[in-house]
C-alpha cells in the first residue's frame, strides 16, 4: 500500500489490499512516496499495546494534556471549549478520526511559543507546505469531512499499525510490538520531504523534537495504568462517545481471541 511493504507471516494469510479494505484504498494517490527524510523513535513501554493505542485514538484529551503547546493565555482560552472531532470511522477492524488544524501557521503568532515563530514549526508540523503534487487534491479519504479546518487524520490499522496523515504535508506512523502482557515495544516514525536548506532542515528537526515531548506525554500514565490494571482491583471502564475508536479496538481484540479460542477448543474436541 502506497510505499509502504506489509509482511505477515500466516501462509493463509487473505490478499493485504482486501484486509486493509476501503481505508487504506481512500488514501491511495498520497504523496508518501515524496517523504523520505526520516526520523525515529524507539522506546520499550511497560504496558499493555492497547493502552498505547487507546492513548493515541482520541484526540479530545489534547487541549487539556498538551496544553504546553500553547502559551497560558491561549491554553486557558481553548480549555474553556469542548471537543468533538471532524469525522469518526469505523471500517472492518479499522478505524479512522479525523481532527482539526489550524496551528501550522497559527491564526496569531501570539499562540505559539518564539521558537515556533523563529523556525515557522511546531507540533503541527513546518508551517511551509511542501511544494509536491498531490498535497492540493487530496485522495478521499483524507480529510474525509472535507472540513477546511481539517488538522490530522488518524488511521488504526488493526491490529499494530497507526498511520497520521498532517494537513501541513507530512505524515508519521506508529508500531506496537508485544513483547509480553504487560510490555511492548513502541516505534514511531516521521516522514517529511528532504529539506532544501538549513531553515527547512531546522523547522523539521523542530516538529520532530516537539512530537517526541507529547508523545512522552501521552505515554506517561501508561505503566501507572497498567500497575493498576494488574492489581484486578478495577475491572471496568468507562468510555465516552468520542472514544468510539477505543471501543472499537477492544471489541475486535476481544473477538479476535475468542476466536482463537474457539478454534483451538474445536481442534481439542476433534482430537479427543
Ligand atoms: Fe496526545
Amino acid at each position: 500500500m502506497g510505499s509502504f511493504i506489509f509482511v505477515n507471516l500466516d501462509d493463509n494469510a487473505g490478499p493485504l489490499t482486501e484486509y486493509l479494505g476501503p481505508l487504506a484504498k481512500g488514501i491511495e494517490g498520497y504523496p508518501f512516496h515524496e517523504m523520505t527524510e526520516v526520523y525515529t523513535y524507539r522506546a520499550e513501554i511497560g504496558s499493555n499495546w492497547k493502552l498505547f493505542i487507546d492513548a493515541f485514538a482520541e484526540f479530545y484529551h489534547a487541549p487539556v494534556l498538551h496544553q504546553g503547546q500553547y502559551t497560558k493565555e491561549e491554553a486557558a482560552k481553548i480549555q474553556k471549549y469542548g471537543f468533538e472531532a471532524l469525522h469518526y470511522e469505523l471500517v472492518g477492524p479499522h478505524s479512522v478520526i479525523s481532527t482539526w488544524g489550524g496551528q501550522a501557521p497559527p491564526a496569531d503568532l501570539n499562540m505559539v511559543k518564539p521558537m515556533d515563530r523563529v523556525l515557522r514549526s511546531g507540533l503541527f508540523g513546518p508551517w511551509d507546505k511542501p511544494d509536491i503534487d498531490g498535497l492540493d487534491a487530496l485522495p478521499p479519504g483524507v480529510n474525509p469531512a472535507r472540513a477546511p479546518q481539517w488538522g490530522i487524520d488518524s488511521f488504526v490499522f488493526f491490529p499494530n499499525f497507526m498511520l497520521l496523515l498532517w494537513e501541513p504535508g507530512w505524515y508519521l506512523t506508529y508500531h506496537y510490538w508485544p513483547t509480553a502482557v504487560d510490555k511492548h515495544i513502541f516505534e514511531t516514525t516521521l516522514y517529511f520531504v528532504p529539506p532544501r536548506n538549513a531553515r527547512e532542515r531546522l523547522a523539521q528537526e523542530l516538529a520532530a523534537v516537539t512530537f517526541k515531548e507529547y508523545a512522552l506525554q501521552d505515554a506517561n500514565t501508561l505503566e501507572a495504568t497498567q500497575t493498576m490494571l494488574g492489581t484486578r482491583v478495577v475491572n471496568d471502564f468507562l468510555l465516552c462517545d468520542q472514544e468510539i475508536l477505543l471501543r472499537h479496538l477492544h471489541k475486535t481484540a476481544r473477538d479476535y481471541v475468542s476466536d482463537y479460542q474457539k478454534t483451538k477448543e474445536h481442534a481439542n474436541g476433534a482430537t479427543r
